[in-house]
């Protein structure tokens, strides 16, 4: 896909990942849209990226995705790429049979629902104006497992079946619309600021959010669904499944 001219549209772009894609795509010539839950962060999206729409937005409420997605179409007249970005820790450290029925909620609302909102929203927009493409922000905790966030891991794992699902059925309807799934390891964001139960200072190890956005250009040029990030990751990813195959044990 050729970026210059084409408007791109990004969930959780306040911040991290999101900000850096939103960042990238606009120095590629897309005009972008913004949404995210802080609106405070907003001022500033609006600095670094001139002529942004930056808006207030929360993807577990699918009337306000829907509404991002009409406010996109009607400020930039189409949409081509959507980042379905937003995402949350959520619940940590505790027995999962013992988080409470609020926890399990909210971050399947935002890491998942948020994400099947972002996609009823923007796909139909995307199928009427092709080539387009969707991204998803899925991490490692996809294809791996943890003893200490199961609720976020659990909507991590879907993440990446609902992005197969859907490059299965664009290829299967003959769609020229990509689907790419950002599949990082630890990334320098804001993410351990929404931790519900903890105080955590941050995330200070690993790589940019800036080298995850070039990771997610070149996969949109290449037509590339699952998108490591890391060195070694794709060797944790066969480990896991010889895991599940019973080639090794746990
Ligand atoms: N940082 C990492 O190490 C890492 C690794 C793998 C995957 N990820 C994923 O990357 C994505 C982006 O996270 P990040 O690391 O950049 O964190 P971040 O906290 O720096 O940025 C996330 C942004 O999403 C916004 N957000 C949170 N809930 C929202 C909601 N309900 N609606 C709209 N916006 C909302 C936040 O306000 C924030 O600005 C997440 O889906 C996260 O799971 C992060």
């Amino acid at each position: 896909m050729n970026f210059a001219g084409k408007v791109a549209a990004v969930t959780g772009g306040g911040s991290g990942i999101g900000l850096a894609l939103a960042e990238k795509l606009a120095a590629l010539g897309c005009r972008v849209a913004v949404g995210d839950v802080h609106a405070d962060r907003l001022p500033e999206v609006r600095r670094r990226i001139p002529g942004a729409l930056a808006m207030a937005l929360d993807v577990a409420d699918p009337a306000q995705v829907s509404e991002f997605a009409e406010r996109t179409v009607a400020e930039f007249g189409a949409v081509h790429v959507v980042c379905a970005n937003a995402g949350i820790i959520g619940p940590l450290g505790e027995r999962l049979w013992e988080v409470p029925d609020a926890g399990w909620r909210r971050v399947i609302d935002v890491n998942l629902l948020g994400v099947v909102s972002t996609l009823r929203a923007f796909v139909p927009r995307l199928l009427a104006n092709p080539p387009g493409h969707v991204g998803i922000t899925a991490s490692m905790a996809a294809v791996t497992t943890s003893a200490t966030m199961p609720a976020y891991y659990a909507t991590k794992h879907a993440l990446l079946s609902i992005a197969d699902s859907l490059q299965l059925q664009f290829a299967r309807d003959g769609h020229d619309v990509g689907v790419s799934v950002l599949l990082p390891a630890q990334v320098t964001t804001r993410l351990g600021e929404s931790l519900s139960d903890v105080d955590a200072p941050g995330n200070p190890r690993g790589i940019s959010p800036a080298e995850v956005a070039d990771r997610f250009v070149t996969a949109v040029r290449d037509r590339r669904l699952h998108v490591f990030t890391h060195p070694g990751s794709s060797a944790l990813a066969t480990a896991r499944m010889a895991q599940v195959t019973g080639e090794t044990t746990p």
